[in-house]
């Protein structure tokens, strides 16, 4: 009902694959998803326009999108034995191994009588991927607060029951400011998807096996979990408090160019983008919005980040190598202004990320693929004989 399903061929053995979802020009900077700019996206868009843009080609109709919506908001209810099963967690779990655990526990709930060649059970797998995503993830946080589990309010958009989820109690409803709702969604649209990346391929390798929907999506959070890729959001802002004040700066610039030190500076650099990221630009711009909304531009973060930014941009080490800000180096500044702990960061991006997860999987499925087979170039002993005398 909202046009076809089914994509040309996706995975090839090799790890490389085509794909028509998104295009990343690192050079100049810009990303593109089914032809749109991720800037005009941002702009004009809202977080399940641009979920049925990257599912289905084309942007909706305002009838087709009312029905998406509603067919969304129609399974953000989860199974009540899932309660049970994130019972069996630690209050203290990190909130990624929790999400780990809940999206592949998805698979014993979803799983059954699913054909991943049907275009309408891969339809309903993304549907409920996309709808219970933001169920699954307020219910990590709240479970970590010792709190109840808000059940989803379908009279709230997307982002604003993300928020009543987080933030309300069964005492005390949570009135949403628009302009927390606003910078989420805006924050949803700007990770939903970015071609081949760690997490996606991994989602694309997975898939490839014929392995279920959920258990790929499981596969993608774990990869995504990582401080060099997803978990760089939660690594900023850890950094920036490390970094405390301004006057300590440049001794972190320096530990960033030295060889023999671990230390990078994180929310800098991309293994594509050798140019500024172009979701960094919307990022800043949101994070200047909600702090000025809350009274807070001078919040010291903001003034280490805009401060290590600037110098950063003008360093030679960082300028020859093309490290520029990436989209987490203000998105954590945002979502601590809202009240969102660290913790919970990168989950907010697995929860966002999930769609061009599931797009990206979905395109594979639906053409004619291979299992994927990564090449090595052996580098180790020719063949010997084993030592029968010893
Ligand atoms: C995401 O792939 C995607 O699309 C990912 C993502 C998505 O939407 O899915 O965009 C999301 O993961 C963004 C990246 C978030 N990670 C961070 O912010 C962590 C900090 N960044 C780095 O760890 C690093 O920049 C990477 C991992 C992102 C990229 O690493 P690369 O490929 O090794 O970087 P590079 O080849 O461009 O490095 C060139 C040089 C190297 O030094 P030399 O050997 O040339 O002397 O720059 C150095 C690197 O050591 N370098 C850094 C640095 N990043 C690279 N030095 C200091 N600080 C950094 N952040």
């Amino acid at each position: 009902s909202h046009g076809v399903f089914t994509y040309d061929p996706g995975f090839m053995s090799t790890g490389s694959c085509e794909s028509a979802i998104t295009y990343i020009d690192g050079d100049a900077g810009v990303l593109l998803h089914r032809g749109y700019k991720i800037a005009d996206l941002a702009q004009h868009s809202d977080y399940l326009e641009t979920c049925y843009l990257l599912l289905y080609g084309e942007l909706p109709t305002a009838e087709q999108k009312a029905e998406f919506v509603v067919t969304v908001k129609n399974h953000t209810m989860v199974s009540e034995s899932m309660q049970k099963f994130l019972d069996g967690f630690r209050n203290d779990a990190h909130p990624m191994a929790v999400m780990v655990g809940l999206v592949g526990a998805m698979s014993a709930f979803y799983q059954d009588h699913m054909d991943i060649t049907d275009p309408k059970h891969r339809e309903i797998a993304a549907f409920r991927l996309i709808s219970k995503m933001p169920t699954l993830a307020a219910m990590c946080y709240k479970y970590s607060k010792g709190q109840p589990t808000m059940y989803p309010r379908n009279d709230l958009s997307y982002a604003e029951n993300f928020l009543h989820m987080m933030f309300a109690t069964p005492c005390e409803e949570y009135k949403v400011n628009p302009v927390f709702a606003k910078a989420m969604d805006r924050i949803f649209i700007l990770h939903a998807d970015h071609e081949q990346n760690a997490s996606t391929s991994t989602v694309r390798l997975a898939g490839s096996s014929g392995a279920n929907p959920f258990a790929c999506i499981a596969a993608g959070i774990t990869t995504l979990w990582g401080p060099a890729h997803g978990g760089a959001n939660e690594a900023v802002l850890t950094m920036l408090e490390e970094i405390g004040d301004e006057s300590n700066i440049d001794e972190f610039i320096a530990k960033a160019k030295d060889k023999n030190d671990p230390f990078r500076l994180m929310g800098f650099g991309h293994r594509v983008y050798k140019n500024f990221d172009p979701r960094a630009k919307v990022m800043r711009e949101t994070c200047d919005q909600v702090l000025a909304e809350l009274g807070q531009s001078d919040d010291p973060m903001l003034k280490i980040a805009k401060r290590l930014e600037q110098i950063a941009l003008e360093d030679p080490y960082f300028v020859e190598r093309k490290l520029y800000p990436n989209v987490d180096f203000y998105s954590g500044i945002i979502m601590k202004a809202i009240g969102i702990p660290t913790s919970m960061f990168t989950v907010i991006f697995a929860m966002s990320r999930t769609v061009g997860w599931i797009s990206h999987w979905n395109e594979m499925i639906g053409g004619a693929y291979k299992i994927g087979r990564p090449r090595q170039l052996y580098v180790g002993h020719t063949e010997r004989e084993y030592p029968t005398d010893k």
